[in-house]
């Protein structure tokens, strides 16, 4: 389809205006720009444009190629001119007839460059907030990156005392330094497991710090057997369990290998095995299992009890730091409250989240799902 080829002549205010409302419209051409003030704005922008620009009316009227010619001086003796050149099929649109238009153009264009400049300045102020912002997290990080360097210096100190202490206590309680009166004897017991709980808090203290400053790219992967994953794990609580008359039921073999941490991964099944155990009534089962779709990547891994279970309102912080629900302290008053902050950042490391289905009364499921490395 034939564009249509169109001058401009008057090169002011309104005629800039007009050009730079034909340059966004597809079907036109402009051919000309003519004005006799080479250094009106519309012939600057001609020129930057790649527009033909003229100075002399004649050679713009008599081209025969030019399909609209439009005057935008604001003289009528340029329009009469005009007219009296211009090759018989071009038409001639004068300012006299189109001021509205030139005006409204004018001030469209007013507008968006206007809207031009204020979007240049968001994009500048979005630009500078965000590289602010990417600074403060740098800061921010550098100081919980220190903060937990510190912490696990600190911890780490308190580990050598703390073990002499409960060594003494040992000692005395063996009788070494003579024998104590019942009521003494009592107070060291005490002593004693006090120190035990402590010395707990400090290796999950220390373990977490220790997990929180690892990144998941550097942590080794190795592929373990799943079901060695889960009589490892029952080893550590069976004798906890069975001192209450809990027994743990594992699946039977999955004969699935798994890409994991495996230590981490013990760390964590542990941790949810010992909850299940603690949290459970003397006498009931707790069961271990795992479901693996055919033809899936991914094997969940679910600790089932019945125990105390969980609370709506408190199951979102378990997995907090010290947390512990009353109902928890209520059934097992000596414990930290780190367990599952430490299983939390394990499963974090592996890219798993652990779910959490429960209500109180009714006993809780944990779950977490392991990449699958190979079938049986
Ligand atoms: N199987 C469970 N049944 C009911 N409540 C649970 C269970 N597991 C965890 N919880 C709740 O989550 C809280 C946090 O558990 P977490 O293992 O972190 O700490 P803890 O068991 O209290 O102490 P510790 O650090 O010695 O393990 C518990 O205090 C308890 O309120
Ligand atoms: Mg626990």
């Amino acid at each position: 389809m034939k564009r249509d080829a169109i001058a401009v002549v008057g090169a002011g205010k309104g005629g800039t205006a007009i050009l730079q409302a034909l340059l966004k419209m597809p079907d036109i051409v402009i051919r000309h720009v003519c004005d006799i003030e080479p250094g009106a704005p519309g012939m600057a922008f001609a020129r930057e444009h790649g527009i033909a620009w003229d100075g002399d009316l004649e050679t713009v009227c008599r081209d025969p190629e030019v399909d609209l010619i439009f005057e935008a001086t604001g003289r009528r003796s340029v329009y009469d001119r005009i007219l009296a050149l211009k090759h018989p099929r071009t038409r001639v649109i004068g300012s006299e007839d189109a001021k509205i238009i030139f005006h409204l153009l004018v001030l469209q264009q007013g507008v968006s460059d206007k809207l031009g400049d204020h979007n240049l300045e968001l994009d500048r102020r979005v630009r500078e907030r965000t590289r602010e912002l990417a600074q403060a997290n740098e800061t921010l990080e550098q100081i919980n990156n220190e903060k937990t360097r510190y912490l696990m210096h600190a911890t780490h100190q308190l580990k050598a005392p703390f073990a002499a202490i409960q060594s003494y206590i040992d000692v005395l309680l063996e009788g070494y330094a003579g024998a104590f009166e019942p009521r003494a004897r009592e107070i060291l017991l005490k002593m004693r497991q006090r120190c035990a709980l402590l010395s707990e808090s400090i290796k999950e203290m220390l373990e977490l710090a220790n997990l929180k400053s690892m990144v998941r790219e550097n942590i080794k992967m190795e592929t373990a057997a799943l079901d060695d994953i889960f009589a490892s794990a029952v080893r550590h609580l069976v004798d906890m369990a069975a001192v209450r008359g809990i027994r743990i039921v594992v699946p039977p073999p999955t004969g699935l290998r798994v890409l994991c941490n495996r230590n981490q991964i013990l760390i964590l099944l542990s941790t949810l095995l010992e909850n299940a155990v603690q949290y459970s009534p003397d006498g009931s089962d707790i069961q271990v299992a795992a479901a693996a779709p055919s033809g899936g990547d991914r094997v969940e891994v679910a600790v089932t009890d019945h125990g105390i279970g969980i609370a709506a309102d408190v199951v979102d912080r378990i997995f907090d730091e010290y947390f512990r629900a009353n109902e928890a302290v209520a059934v097992h008053e000596q414990g930290t409250g780190l367990g599952l902050a430490i299983a939390r950042e394990i499963s974090n490391l592996h890219s798993t989240t652990i779910r959490v289905d429960s209500a109180p009364g009714q006993g809780a499921t944990f779950s977490f799902r392991l990449r699958i490395a190979a079938h049986p």
